[in-house]
Order: C-alpha cells, then structure tokens, then sequence
C-alpha cells in the first residue's frame, strides 16, 4: 500500500489541495490518501498547529502532499504556535533539506507573465533551496541594548555538511538538466556565504561536467528579470531562494503556477505549492489550483517513481493553460473548481 497524507492546511490550502486530490484520484487510483490537521486549522481543533497525530501520520506516509498554512487569525500567538510553525517543524523533523522550485512559462501564459513576452518565454529554470538552516532555523532573539533599545536577532548558520549535501543535490539536479549550476550568496559581505563559496567549489570536483559559476544574490535579482534565460539550475541557502524563487513566479505568468518539492536523504518527500495560505482570497473560489496539482506530479515523479503519471498531469496542465483556461491571478474568471475540471478534462 502506498499512503501518502494530505495536509490541506488553512486560508486557500484547503481549496487547492481538494482539486489536486481529484486530480490525483483519476491518475492514481491505486493510491491511499488519509488527511491531516495542520496550521491554523490543527490549532482551532487541538491548541498545537503541528500535533502529534499529524507529524506521525507524516512519518508514516510514503510522501505529503501540502497545502499552505499561515491564517492571519493566529498572527497574535507566539512564534511556537503560529500556524508557519507547522510546515518548518514538518521540514525540520522528517528532514526535508532539498527544496525544488521548477519555474517554466507554460505556453500561452506570456500574457500572464511581469515580462516582455520575449524575455518570459525564456524562462526555465530550477531553484535549488536549502531548508533546514540558515536565518530560519538559527537562534533567534530579542533583546535590550544598555541603553534600553529593544533589539532583534536571527543568527545566518551553515556547518559544511549543510553545504555540501545541498550542493550534491544542485548538481546532481543541473546533470538532469542542461548541465549548468549556479550558486547564488552574498560571499562579498557576509561570512556564511564565504564558507558556502568555498564547499560548492570542492563539491564541484565530483561533477566535471557541470558548469558551475557564481553570482550575488543582489544581481541573482535583477538578471532574473533582465534575462531569465541564462538561467539552468539554482542553488542558494534558505532565505535567499525563498526571496528569489517568489519573484521567478512572476516571470513565469503566477505564483499560483509553481510548485516544489521538499526532499530529504530517502525517497519520502513533502510536495507543495510555493504560495502561502492567501488570506486575501481564501473562501472565495478564486485560487488557482494549478500549483498544487503540479506539486502532485512532482510527487510522483520524486517519491512514487511515477514519471510518466507525472508527465500526464503536467501535460494536462500545459494543454488547459494554452487553450485560455485562466484562474483571476492569470487574467481570467475560471473558480478553482473550473479550473481544474479543465485540467482533468485534459487528461
Ligand atoms: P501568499 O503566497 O499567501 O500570497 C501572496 C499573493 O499571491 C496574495 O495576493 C495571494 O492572493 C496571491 N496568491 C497566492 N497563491 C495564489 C493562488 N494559488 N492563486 C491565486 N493567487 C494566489 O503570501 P503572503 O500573503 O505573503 O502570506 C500569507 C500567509 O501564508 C502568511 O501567513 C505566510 O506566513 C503564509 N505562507 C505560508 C507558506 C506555506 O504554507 N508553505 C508559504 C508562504 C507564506
Ligand atoms: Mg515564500
């Protein structure tokens, strides 16, 4: 039996995740799915957004499909009991350190895109984050000066090993590619992008033949909007590929076209939309799906071995999007609903 859990979340996670399970079912029936309650919703239901029922159906399953978490009502609550709490822990404890963000332009999706249509087509790209380290997980404070100033502090931490395995999954994710592995720091300031500068380099040694180079994260920036194109295969700590990954969404037509998977050391992976829980829209219908049903494929693929189901979905996709099926974030009308029954009718 192959179980996978399904973690809704709350805000719009809920209503993408239901689609992308339908989705799901017609693809791979065979498959077991029992829900959990995680976020804002765990919260509401057991006072902890991550409980132990949860996190042991999570280590039970052979791979997660999530929402999002992050319902604005909890806001108040200290940091251990947010409803983000839920998807760090997750990350943290089943040891998920490899985040993959695929960014394409799906054809047809140029109109969509913050781009030139000319530069947006180029884009086709993978961001390679780092997730169990840097700013997000190292200690974390507030504090008085002397002089009585309130202060803030998140210590950036990488060992080598954090470095380095994340590095073996860059190139071992270019070699699958086109071939080429960049990694983006900010080695000229600070000190933990010098350490992470030099283990990519003797990583490099291990994979003669990918190209690998170098770029600040400032201009990683600006060249993604500039000239996406030149970009194969990512790799960057925490904090930047969260920041770089959400702007290669819009270059790619939406953030609610890009999905990721989260890896760690075995075969089990958490898939998930890169968008949040939206608590602008949530409850209305209007979410677009798609993200969520692309991470289902990448679930497939990653932890199933199912590659060619995977390709079905993506193509499914592919073919709604270039016949003008367009939720409101990519300029149409379709509900969430809609939206993915084009999908599945183009299965
Ligand atoms: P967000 O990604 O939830 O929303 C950003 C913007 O994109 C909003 O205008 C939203 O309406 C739109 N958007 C997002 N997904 C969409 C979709 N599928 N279809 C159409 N439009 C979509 O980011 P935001 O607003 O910064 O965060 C909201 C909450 O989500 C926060 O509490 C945050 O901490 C949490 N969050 C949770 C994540 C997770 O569960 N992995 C990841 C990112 C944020
Ligand atoms: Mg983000």
């Amino acid at each position: 039996m192959t179980l996978i859990a399904v973690l809704a979340g709350d805000g719009i996670g809920p209503e993408v995740t239901a689609q992308a399970r339908r989705v799901l079912e017609v693809v791979a029936p065979d498959l077991t799915y029992e829900e959990g309650l995680v976020g804002g919703a765990a919260y509401r239901q057991t006072g902890h957004p991550l409980p132990e029922a949860t996190l042991a159906l999570a280590e039970r399953a052979d791979a997660i499909l999530f929402g999002a978490v992050g319902d604005p009502e909890f806001d108040g609550l200290e940091r251990a009991l947010r409803p983000e709490q839920a998807i760090l822990g997750l990350r943290k404890s089943l040891g998920l350190f490899a985040n993959l963000r695929p960014a394409r332009l799906f054809e047809g999706l140029e109109d969509a895109s913050a781009l030139k249509p000319e530069i947006a087509r180029t884009i086709d790209l993978v961001i390679v984050r780092e997730l169990t380290g840097d700013v997000y997980f190292g200690d974390k404070g507030r504090d008085l000066t002397p002089a009585g100033l309130r202060v803030g502090h998140d210590l950036m931490r990488y060992d080598e090993e954090e470095v380095a395995r994340i590095a073996h999954v860059g190139f071992g994710t270019a070699r699958t590619r086109r071939g080429r592995l960049l990694s983006v720091d900010k080695a000229n300031v600070l000190e933990t992008s010098q350490l992470w500068r030099d283990v990519v380099v003797e990583v490099a040694r291990d994979y003669p033949d990918v190209q690998l180079a170098h770029m600040y994260v400032d201009n990683a920036a600006m060249q993604l909007v500039r000239d996406p194109g030149q970009f194969d295969t990512i790799v960057t700590g925490n904090l930047f590929g969260d920041i770089l990954s959400d702007q290669a969404s819009m270059c790619a037509g939406s953030i609610g076209m890009l999905a990721s998977a989260a890896l760690g050391e075995t075969g089990k992976g958490l898939y998930e939309p890169i968008h949040g829980s939206a608590p602008d829209i949530a409850g209305q219908g209007r979410a677009n799906p798609c993200a969520t049903i692309l991470s289902a494929a990448m679930m497939l693929r990653h932890s199933l071995g199912r590659g060619d189901d995977a390709d079905r979905i993506e193509a499914a996709v592919a073919r709604a999007i270039s016949e003008g099926a367009r939720t409101a974030d990519l300029g149409g009308s379709l509900s969430t609903e809609a939206m993915a029954e084009r999908v599945l009718a183009g299965l």
